[in-house]
């Protein structure tokens, strides 16, 4: 059996000792960069914008979701919930707020907005990744879930959230992001999101896809919702081949610079991208509002992950 780097990185953390525990990020990333990585690179090279869909689908079928697939809850994403609920709209109002979760892969993510409240749907492209999710979201909100995993719960605990109640619906719909008919399988299209969730879907697209992704997200969300990004990887060459793409500089340049997100890199070092949470260039159409290098995250991003979240400026 082959083992990935990976899946060789989760076994030897586990195996570690609490004292040799601590663990060298830069080692770490460089593993999984040149392992896991570099077979989503080959896999993608040459491909064109028409081969993407089909090229996600055919790793999803031949069961390499591992290469990406982190297996387990966000740490910095229900953190966020938990902590900055006040940026999400319609949180606390009658109705319950809806979240999208595009490319969610096996859905984590989907699991952890609805068991904190959100009717969370799910996006993929491939069939087997929307099996995978709703087998996923049985398993951790059935009857038999006791309440799912209690990493979809931080400091706040399972617990609370039980206490409290507020429990939303998922639903994993099959589609391509940048069509339009899959909205109405989410209660019809032009309702609006209250909030939409990325990780590790701008840094999957070709570079040339990141302005359609941008245009899209602002179509999909509400007037007042939030686009939350989670973004990864920070310490990769933006110049370096993917997926997964480099992402220094490049949700700046797009949302708040209008750019193409291309030469995201420079547009970081001219202006913005670790200390001024709001600063709004004056053609921006998207504004940052809450922008923090998160306590807890994945392995493979720590020291480096940074959560933006963002909202449309009214026009
Ligand atoms: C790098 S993986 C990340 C998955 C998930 N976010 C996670 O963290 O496990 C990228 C995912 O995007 C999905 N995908 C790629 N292009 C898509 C598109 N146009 N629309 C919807 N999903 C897409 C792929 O099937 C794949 O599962």
């Amino acid at each position: 059996m082959t083992i990935n780097g990976w899946q060789y990185l989760k076994t030897s953390i586990n195996t570690k000792t609490d004292s040799t525990k601590a663990i060298d990020h830069s080692l770490l990333q460089q593993l999984f960069t040149s392992t896991d990585m570099g077979r989503l690179t080959d896999v993608f090279q040459d491909k064109t914008r028409n081969d993407q869909s089909s090229s996600w689908t055919q790793l999803w079928n031949s069961n390499e979701e591992s290469l990406w697939d982190r297996g387990q809850p966000s740490p910095a994403l229900v953190d966020f919930l938990e902590q900055h609920s006040a940026y999400i709209p319609s949180l606390h109002s009658q109705r319950r707020p809806r979240a999208l979760i595009p490319a969610c892969g096996r859905g984590y993510d989907v699991v952890t907005f609805a068991l904190h409240g959100f009717d969370a749907y799910g996006l993929e492209v491939a069939q087997t990744a929307v099996n995978a999710g709703e087998e996923y979201a049985r398993s951790q909100m059935g009857a038999d879930a006791e309440g799912g995993d209690s990493r979809h719960f931080g400091k706040r605990g399972k617990k609370k959230a039980q206490a409290d109640g507020v429990v939303g619906q998922t639903k994993f719909v099959l589609g391509d992001f940048f069509a339009t008919d899959w909205e109405e399988g989410c209660g019809g299209s032009g309702k609006g999101f209250d909030v939409v969730y990325d990780y590790t879907f701008l840094c999957a697209l070709l570079p040339e896809m990141r302005a359609d992704w941008a245009r899209r997200m602002s179509e999909l969300l509400a007037p007042d919702g939030i686009l939350v990004c989670l973004e990864f990887p920070l310490y990769k060459d933006p110049a370096a081949q993917g997926p997964p793409y480099g992402m220094k500089g490049v949700y700046w340049d797009l949302l708040s610079k209008g750019g193409d997100g291309i030469d995201g890199q420079k547009h970081s070092q001219s202006h913005g991208e670790a200390d001024e949470v709001r600063y709004v260039p004056s053609d921006a159409t998207w504004e940052r509002i809450l922008y923090y290098k998160p306590e807890r995250t994945f392995k493979v991003g720590e020291g480096t992950d940074m959560l933006s979240v963002w909202r449309k400026m009214a026009s």
